[in-house]
C-alpha cells in the first residue's frame, strides 16, 4: 500500500489580518520577526523608560555601564512597575522589595531572602535583546533571542559624512496600518495636503496638482513596494520624479523634504535631486496606538539645512478658521500636512473593522495590502518574510528609493 503524506496546510492571511499585532496573531507573529524601533538614545536618560510595543508591557533602560536592557515592565515578584526602579549595581532594582535584574533578565539580588538562598539565580525575567543605530533603539521581540537575524543598517542611519535629526517621537492613538498604507495612496497628496505647504510652492503647485495629478506606479521590491510618481519633465527624454518606499515591516522613506517644506532656490534642488533622506519607524504599541521614530539624513551643502526645515515647518499652522461653535476633535487640520493626516487616518476605523468601496486610483492600496499579507504568510509558514536581512548580507548598507528631483525618462 502507498502511504500519501499528509500535505501541510499552508496558513493564509487576509488584509483585515494586518492590523492586529498582539501575541499571537498573525501580524503579531510576523512583527515578532524584525527588529523594531522602541526609543532614541537622545531621550533614555539614567531613569527607565516604559514602552509598550506589540501589546507587551516593558520596560527600557541602559544600566550603568551603558549596557541596554529591555525587560518585561512588572516586576515577576509582585507586580509593582520597574519604570520606577533604581538603576544601580549592574541592572535595574525593583523600588518596592529591591529585586535586581540585570540587561538579560537575569534576578541578581533579593535583599529580604536568606543570605544563603539560591532562590534569585532560579529568576529570569522577561527581556529582549536590543541595539543601538544613528540614535535609535532597536528590539527584537522574536523567539529565537539567541540568534537573532541582523539588525538591518538602513542608510539613514548609517555615517556617510552628511548631517543627522532624530525627530521627536511622535504617539498616534489609532491603528499602526492606517498610517502605514496612506503611502501608497498617493492620490491623497494632491487633494488633501492642497491646503497644506504643497499647494504653496514650486513642487507642490508643478508636481502634486490637484487638477493635474502625476502619474503613479507601484513597484513590488525586495523590501516591501516602491511608490514611483512621475511627470514629463523639462526637456524631452526627462521626467519629473517623486519616489516613497515601503519596506517591511512598517518603514517609510520619503525623498522630498526639502521640496515640499524647504522652499529653497527650486532650480538649485532640481539640479542635484533631493539629498534628504526621510525615514519613518512605526512601532505598533497595541492595535489602537502606535509610535512614529523619524531620522533625517542630509548630504547637502546647506550647513544650517535643519535649522532652516525647522523655520519652515513651523510656518505650516493650519489656516483653517475654526466657528466658535465647531466642536469637532481635529479641527483646525487645514494647512499642516501632519494633522491633516492625523485627521484622515485617525476617523477611518482599522481595516477589517470599517466598509470600503475601492476604486481605480486605489490600486496602490491594494497592491500593497496583498504584499504585507505574503509576508506575513510567508512568516507563518516557516519562511523569511521579506525585510529580514539573512546572516550573509549583515554588514550591507539597506538602500530604500526615494528619489525625488529630474531624471531621465524610464529610470529605474
Ligand atoms: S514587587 Fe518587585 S521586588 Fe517585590
Ligand atoms: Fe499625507
Amino acid at each position: 500500500m502507498v502511504k500519501v503524506a499528509a500535505k501541510r496546510k499552508t496558513k493564509k492571511v487576509a488584509p483585515a489580518d494586518i492590523p492586529r499585532v498582539g501575541p499571537g496573531t498573525p501580524a503579531g507573529e510576523w512583527f515578532r520577526k524584525y527588529w523594531l524601533a522602541v526609543g532614541t538614545a537622545r531621550d533614555l536618560h539614567d531613569i527607565p523608560q516604559a514602552v509598550k510595543v506589540l501589546g507587551e508591557e516593558l520596560v527600557l533602560f541602559r544600566d550603568q555601564f551603558g549596557k541596554l536592557g529591555l525587560l518585561g515592565l512588572h516586576c515577576p515578584h509582585r507586580g509593582t512597575s520597574l519604570e520606577y526602579g533604581d538603576i544601580e549595581d549592574g541592572g535595574l532594582r525593583c523600588p518596592y522589595h529591591g529585586w535586581l535584574f540585570d540587561v538579560s533578565g537575569q534576578c541578581l539580588e533579593q535583599p529580604a531572602e536568606p543570605a544563603a538562598s539560591q532562590f534569585c539565580r532560579k529568576v529570569k525575567h522577561l527581556s529582549y535583546p536590543v541595539q543601538e543605530l544613528g540614535g535609535l533603539i532597536f528590539a527584537y521581540m522574536g523567539a529565537d533571542q539567541d540568534n537573532p537575524p541582523p539588525l538591518p543598517k538602513y542608510s539613514p542611519l548609517v555615517d556617510r559624512g552628511g548631517q543627522r535629526q532624530v525627530e521627536p517621537v511622535r504617539h498616534c492613538d489609532y491603528n499602526w496600518f492606517n498610517f502605514f498604507e496612506n503611502s501608497a495612496d498617493p492620490a491623497h497628496i494632491c487633494i488633501l495636503h492642497r491646503h497644506a505647504g504643497y499647494g504653496e510652492q514650486s513642487w507642490g503647485d508643478q508636481f502634486f496638482g490637484y487638477k493635474n495629478m502625476p502619474e503613479f506606479n507601484y513597484v513590488e521590491m525586495d523590501y516591501g513596494m516602491k511608490v514611483v510618481m512621475t511627470k514629463p519633465g523639462p526637456e524631452t527624454g526627462t521626467e519629473w520624479a517623486d519616489e516613497m518606499s515601503l519596506a517591511m515591516p512598517s518603514i517609510i522613506q520619503v525623498g522630498d523634504t526639502e521640496f515640499v517644506h524647504a522652499k529653497l532656490d527650486a532650480a538649485a534642488l532640481l539640479r542635484h535631486g533631493s539629498q534628504c533622506e526621510h525615514i519613518l519607524f512605526l512601532t505598533p504599541g497595541d492595535d489602537d496606538h502606535f509610535m512614529i521614530f523619524t531620522v533625517d539624513y542630509y548630504t547637502g551643502s546647506d550647513a544650517e539645512f535643519f535649522q532652516h526645515l525647522k523655520q519652515m515647518r513651523a510656518r505650516e499652522t493650519p489656516k483653517h478658521e475654526v466657528k466658535e461653535y465647531d466642536r469637532r476633535k481635529y479641527m483646525p487640520f487645514k494647512g499642516n500636512i501632519r494633522q491633516e493626516d492625523v485627521m484622515t487616518q485617525s476617523t477611518q476605523g482599522a481595516l477589517g473593522k470599517r466598509d470600503e468601496q475601492l476604486g481605480v486610483s486605489d490600486r496602490g492600496v491594494i497592491k500593497f495590502r496583498s504584499i504585507v499579507a505574503g509576508a506575513i504568510e510567508t512568516a507563518l509558514n516557516g519562511g523569511v518574510p521579506k525585510g529580514v536581512v539573512t546572516q550573509e548580507r549583515a554588514g550591507e548598507m539597506i538602500q530604500l528609493h526615494s528619489f525625488a528631483g529630474v531624471r531621465a525618462k524610464g529610470t529605474n
